[in-house]
């Protein structure tokens, strides 16, 4: 396959190449390559597979709510390629034979998915044993009920788990109140990373939400963070439009908050979703969390037509930064030897986010009615098309 006359995303920049793909890898990247199987690109965008570091699939124990085909969908109809899977499933993902129960299921996924372990008070061998690609734990209330109770239990893991890979943690404080929240959420950051600090374990914090959280992390090279779309154009100011659908963790902040995390995005190691499906009937009785695979992307590069981001940025924060904090060989770059995993994206697609033509099973949008620039018009994993022109095929 040659992806012919696209703007490339190589090496930090925006570059006119074509791109050659055989069996399933990139093999050259140059001007002017010719052969059979062209995929025009003329116009578009030319992106590394993009990867969610953060998404609830739902599967197994709440498929009503998202299943790992159409939450693998909507990651591919936003322009993901691979996505990483949080471990708060029912039954969790806390032991090595829940793991391997996952990975199962997750065969019918159109996406790569890797997995996020949840670890518990008491599973330290069942961690050694699973031998995951990545450990989150949580410091503070979840969907589902996963958080770590014994105070011991965070060093414990910190000793336990592989020092090259990172430990992914969930900080946020829930009370209703901001300042008590933010509060209470900053202590617990700044504990977990004096900790780590002390023990040179790499950490990683889950959903930042406000720019001190960014601010927190930035000293350390050991830490990373990851900011999610939502916190970066949605704010207090939204809750009435949001209405029975407003409840996230953490919890939406006032709009001078999201305009101080959008002036620091600079400072985020990465961009992910915290894709958190809920069924509308779910969302009436309190459930807290967001859809945001198939938006994301769009959202970003909106926020790039008006001048308020860059492109390179963005782009770098969706595929080769991930890849990197997280240790996924082969992806998040277009390289020689990489996984032929592209997405191409129309950037001047404008269109409007209707939760009912979504592929998420929820089958809505905190973004509902927003008008976006930019479309995820193709998607190729391991050299072959899955989505083109819009559409799955
Ligand atoms: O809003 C949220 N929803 N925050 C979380 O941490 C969990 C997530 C979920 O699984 O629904
Ligand atoms: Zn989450």
């Amino acid at each position: 396959m040659i992806i012919k006359d696209g703007k490339v995303f190589f090496r930090g920049d925006f570059v006119q190449k074509d791109i050659l793909i055989e069996d399933g890898k990139i093999v050259k990247i140059g001007n002017n390559i010719s052969g059979e199987s062209i995929v025009n690109a003329a116009g578009k965008l030319v992106l590394p597979g993009l990867i969610d570091p953060h998404v609830h699939l739902r599967e197994p124990g709440a498929t009503e709510k998202e299943d790992f085909l159409t939450g693998s969908k909507a990651a591919i109809a936003g322009g993901f390629t691979t996505v990483i899977d949080m471990p708060n499933n029912s039954p969790p993902t806390t032991t090595a034979e829940a793991l391997m129960k996952k990975g199962e299921l997750s065969k019918k996924a159109l996406c790569n998915v890797l997995f996020h372990f949840g670890a518990t008070d008491d599973n330290f061998e069942e961690v050694k044993l699973a031998h995951p690609d990545s450990l989150k734990i949580y410091l503070g209330k979840t969907t589902g009920n996963m958080v770590l109770r014994n105070p011991g239990s965070l060093e414990k893991h910190y000793d336990i788990f592989p020092k090259d890979k990172p430990i992914v943690l969930h900080a946020c404080d829930h009370s209703e109140n901001e300042d008590e929240n933010l509060t209470r959420t900053y202590k617990t950051i700044k504990a977990a990373i004096a900790l780590a600090k002390s023990k040179g374990r790499k950490i990683h914090l889950a959903h930042a939400a406000t720019k001190k959280e960014l601010a927190l992390a930035r000293p350390f090279p050991n830490v990373t963070v990851e900011v999610a779309p939502h916190y970066l154009f949605l704010s207090t100011k939204d809750l009435p439009a949001l209405g029975t659908k407003y409840k996230v963790y953490p919890p939406l902040k006032s709009e001078q908050k999201r305009l101080m995390l959008l002036s620091a995005f600079e400072e985020a190691d990465c961009i992910a979703t915290d894709h958190a499906p809920h069924t509308l009937a779910d969302k009436e009785m309190g459930a807290a969390g967001f859809p945001g695979l198939e938006t994301s992307l769009a959202l970003m590069l909106t926020a790039c037509n008006n001048g308020i981001l860059t492109r390179s940025s963005v782009i770098k924060k969706m595929s080769e930064n991930p890849a990197s904090i997280f240790g996924i060989p082969g992806k998040g770059k277009i390289e020689e030897g990489f996984d032929g995993d592209i997405t191409i994206v129309d950037p001047k697609k404008e269109w409007k986010v209707k939760g009912s033509e979504l592929e998420t099973k929820c089958k809505w949008s905190p973004f509902e009615g927003k008008t976006l620039t930019g479309k995820v018009y193709s998607v190729i994993r391991s050299g072959k098309t899955v989505f083109e022109n819009y559409t799955f095929i």
